[in-house]
């Protein structure tokens, strides 16, 4: 049970959160969830009432956000200057508005550093998003990327929402667009990550092969 990284990237709805969170718990590690680290301080920045294109004063007000967010993988809280905002940074304004603030190098810049602080202090760690075995953590013991087809993804994400199948599959193609394109650390496959399709696959069926790569990794 020495250190032990796990860095799971992938587009919204491909089970990321789900899958890390069960494998975190199974191997007895820590778990970040980098999007809600996003999504406060995107709570944060609409907040404040700054113009979301005004790079300057999001970039100062993203700053000077007191954020904590904890790593235990049943039950991790995120608040932003005191507020516990897990609930609020699932709404659809912070969605609307998060990968926006997430394109700007300097937020980037910032979460990065305390993502791998947090990524030391742990030790054991499963760490999800959409550049961790690019960017975050390109020396992870264990680097997924894990995708399902866009119907499947908007079914997932409508389902836990509670919303509309085909306005979540509008935003999730929207997201993953601006995700994908954005200069500076897009969503991307880390060339040494292993794919893992989950169209037609169960989360236990995700979580023990996972398992099973990394009990063979040593
Ligand atoms: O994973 P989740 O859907 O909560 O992420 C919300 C948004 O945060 C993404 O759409 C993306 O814009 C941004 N994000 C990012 N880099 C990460 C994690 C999330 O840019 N490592």
């Amino acid at each position: 049970t020495g250190r032990c990284v796990v860095a799971v990237d992938g587009p919204s709805g491909s089970g990321k959160s789900t899958v890390s969170r069960r494998l975190a718990v199974g191997i007895g590690a820590r778990y970040l969830d980098t999007g809600a680290m996003y999504r406060a301080i995107t709570w944060a920045v609409l907040r404040s009432g700054v113009d979301l294109t005004d790079a300057e004063s999001v970039t100062k007000v993203a700053g000077e956000v007191d954020l904590r967010i904890g790593t235990d993988p049943q039950g991790y809280g995120v608040t932003a200057d005191g507020v516990n905002v897990d609930r609020e940074i699932r709404g659809p304004e912070v969605t609307g508005s998060v990968s926006a603030v997430a394109a700007l190098p300097a937020v980037r810049e910032l979460l990065v550093a305390r993502q791998r602080e947090i990524i030391a202090n742990a030790g054991r760690i499963v760490i999800e998003g959409r550049d961790i075995g690019s960017v975050v953590a390109p020396d992870a013991d264990l680097k997924v990327y894990l995708t399902a087809s866009e119907a499947a993804r908007a079914q997932r994400r409508s389902a836990e929402d509670a919303a509309d199948v085909a306005a979540t599959a509008a935003d999730l193609a929207r997201r993953d667009r601006l995700d994908s394109t954005r200069k500076v650390n897009p969503l991307q496959q880390a060339p040494d990550a292993v794919v893992l399709d989950t169209t037609e696959l169960g989360i236990d069926e995700v979580v023990a092969r996972l398992r099973e790569l990394l009990t063979e990794r040593g």
